[in-house]
Parts: C-alpha cells; structure tokens; sequence
C-alpha cells in the first residue's frame, strides 16, 4: 500500500496522541470533520504570541503592538497564499459559521440599489445537503428581505442532483451558497458546473470550504468564486479563528456586518465612515493569537503538502470504502464509490441506534460522531434520524479503520446476542 504519509512520524507533532483513553487505549480519533487535533508548533505559535509579544494589533506605538501587528499580518498573508489570493481578501471571523453569518447580515444592511441587496421574490440556493452554518443564516436572510430560499435536492445515492440546475438557479437568484464537500455524506460537489450556472443568471457564488480546505488545495482563482468560508479548527489551527476570503472589490462594496473599533476611517459624534477590507469586517481586538496560530497550522500543513494528505485520505478512504461494506447489516449513507468523495463515512447498522454504536466504539478509545450532525433537513431527506459518522485526516492510517471494523463487529455482537444470554 504506497502512498501513505509517515503517519507514526507524524503522531509525533501532536501532544494529544501521547495521551491514552478509556483504561489505557490508544486513541482512535475519527472526528475531524468535528474539529482537528494541533500540531506543537500551533500550540507553540500560540504560547510565544502571548509569553513574547502580547499587544493589541492595528493600535498603540510600541514595539510590542509592532510586533504583534506584523506577526497578525503574516498570519493573514499565510492564509491567503493557501488559498491563491491576497491578504486584502482575508478577513479573519471567529469561525465559518460567523463568516457566513457576516455574509448574511452584510447583504441585509445594504442599502437598495447594492448588488447585495435583496428583494421579495428573489433567490437564494443552497442544497439539501447543508450542514446548519450554510443554511440558517440563509433561511434568517431571506426572512429578513422577503427573498425566496430554495435548494438543489440530493439523490438517494448523496450527490447532488443537477438536473433541474438551471430552473432552480433562475434570473431571480442573487446568491448562490453550497458546501464543497458534505460533512455527513463525503460528496465533493461540482462547484465548477455550479459556479457556471451562477454566473450565467448574475448571482453572487459562496462556497463553504469547511470541509475541503483542511484536506485538499483549494484555490479561488481557479474555482472562480466570490465568497469562501473555512474554521481554523478544523485545519490543525485553533479554535476561535475563522476566515472569509472574498473578491477585493465585493469586500470594499459591502455593508459593515459588526462595528466598532479599528474598522473606521473617520468618527464624528453622529456618524462614521468606514475602513477598506479586510478591516472594515474586523471590529475591536481580534483573536490575535489564535489568527497566528491559524499561520502556523497552514506551513505545517504547507509542510506535508495538500497534495499527500489528500492522496493520503484517497486511499483511507478507498480501504475504508471496502471494509465498511463488507459488514453485514451496514449501510454507508453517501457515496459508495470513489469518484469526488472525501475521507467522511456516515452509517447506519441493523438494530443498533447510532448513538449505542458510538458509546460502544468510545469503550474501546474510538472517537467518532453521532447524531444529525447539524445537517437535519439532510438527515429527513435521507430518512434516516441519525448516523454514526468517522471522519479522517492526515494522522489516522489503516490500522485506525481497522480498529473501527472491529469496534463495530465487537458492537454488533453484544447489541444483536440473544436476550436470553448474558451480555458482558
Ligand atoms: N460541522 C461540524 C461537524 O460536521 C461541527 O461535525
């Protein structure tokens, strides 16, 4: 099996897997499309930011808040380098789901003859296959303008279903905002066939890069979007540090989303006029060491290279794809097949409710998530009330899914043992 990262080597980065669970086991982290687990350095980016240089950036004359201010930048340059862009398209936000949130209340503040601004009877699209951060914030716009939300639907299979693409995304749709790659099913999405039919009707194009930033190289040129929304979090950075990128001329067009500090220009008793992009969307101090330690999680990442984590997760997943079928009694939801399909299985199994399957999997040091996995309507239209989903990165390896096969057979057989005997 070739291709694989050193993934013991790697193990070695992160403090956490030198920690033992449940009486002594190794931990099997199957949750990073919950969060990602942080490399020393990140930790360390952190630690050195407020031990050596603790100041608030964009403001005061020391040496301190210089230094501050530079290492903040370079964190932001890092970030737009990752993505192909530049750091006047970086804003940093607490997480994706406030990015989106900045988005969605940017658009309503705009005033009405704005290219953002909404009417009754105009559209927004999302699909079916959102998880809540790409949706409510939608659904609330839409309440708020009179505008119509509507989506592309998901077929039985966890694609999207682009049949009737150009009927949903009409001449009425503004805003165009979908996942690159599901957080239940693993689908990556055809952003580029979609990004097509929204430049055809004049809408504005999001991508909620959540699950597809931390695991393959994503660039905004060349997917020729507006909007992206990715957390720190789940890139091996920390929590509390989240990035919008958008085009440089949107971002100086649109309305502020929070005020304040450090987002202006000029201030009188009744009025104020506000700063370009990014500052613009960055009022008051920001999360300065956790946005430079979001730097230091993108060169490690840069370090190992997008290209072998994701051609690493490529043959996870193949492997995981045929061990996980192979269970009598279980059922992927999402895609069977390899062909644009991330590192995420979600599962149901005969006779045992997700949630008994995941207590079970935890007894034996596997962490994995269970639940609607805050994509509801998703689950409704899949008709299943929950699932138990393992989601993977660059330091799990094959014995990681191994561990997960037995789990599951070691779960089976204690939930389907005959009543009459005696479970241990
Ligand atoms: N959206 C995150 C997940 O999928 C929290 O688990």
């Amino acid at each position: 099996m070739s291709g694989l990262l050193d993934v013991t080597t790697i193990k070695r980065d992160f403090p956490i897997f030198n920690r033992t669970i449940r009486d002594g086991q190794r931990l099997i982290y199957l949750d990073s499309g919950a969060t990602s687990h942080k490399p020393k350095i990140v930790l360390d980016a952190e630690r050195d930011f407020y031990e050596n240089h603790n100041s608030a950036v964009h403001r005061g004359a020391h040496q301190l808040a210089e230094e501050a201010t530079e290492l903040f930048e370079e964190a932001r340059l890092e970030v737009a380098r990752f993505l192909n862009s530049d750091g006047s398209e970086i804003v940093f936000t607490k997480n994706a789901t406030e990015s989106l949130n900045l988005l969605a209340y940017s658009f309503s503040n705009s005033s009405k003859n704005s290219r953002f601004h909404l009417n009754p009877g105009d559209r927004i699209v999302v699909t079916e296959m959102e998880h809540h951060a790409n949706l409510i914030p939608w659904q609330q716009l839409a309440a708020r303008t009179g505008a119509e939300l509507t989506w592309l639907p998901v077929t039985t299979d966890g694609r999207l279903d682009l049949s009737s693409i150009d009927s949903i995304i009409n001449a009425k749709t503004k805003i165009v905002a979908i996942t690159h790659q599901s957080n239940v099913l693993g689908t990556i999405n055809p952003i580029k066939e979609i990004v097509a039919a929204a430049r055809n009707v004049g809408a504005l194009f999001i991508l909620d890069a959540c699950q597809s930033v931390p695991h393959f190289k994503v660039d905004v040129k060349d997917l020729d979007i507006d909007f992206l929304a990715f957390s720190g979090h789940k890139a091996v950075g920390p929590t509390g540090v989240g990035t919008l990128w958008g085009r440089a001329e949107l971002l100086n067009e649109m309305e502020p989303f929070l005020t304040g500090g450090s987002m202006i220009e000029s201030v009188t008793m009744s009025s104020a006029t506000f700063a370009e992009a990014p500052q613009r969307f960055e009022a008051g101090v920001p999360n300065m060491a956790q946005a430079v330690g979001l730097g230091a999680a993108i060169r490690y990442l840069n370090g190992i290279g997008m290209e072998n984590i994701h051609n690493h997760e490529v043959a996870l997943t193949k492997y995981a794809l045929d061990k996980l079928q192979s269970i009598p009694g279980l059922k992927i939801i999402g895609p069977t097949e390899m062909k644009n399909r991330g590192a995420v299985f979600s599962f149901t199994m005969e006779n045992i409710h997700p949630h008994d399957l995941g207590q079970a999997l935890d007894q034996n040091g596997i962490a994995v998530r269970t639940g609607h996995h805050c994509a509801w309507p998703l689950m409704r239209v899949l008709n299943v009330p929950a699932t138990t989903r393992a989601s993977l990165y660059f330091y799990n390896d094959y014995s990681d899914i191994d561990a997960l096969i037995s789990g599951i057979y070691e779960a089976k057989e204690f939930f389907t043992a005959p009543r009459t005997k005696e479970r241990k």
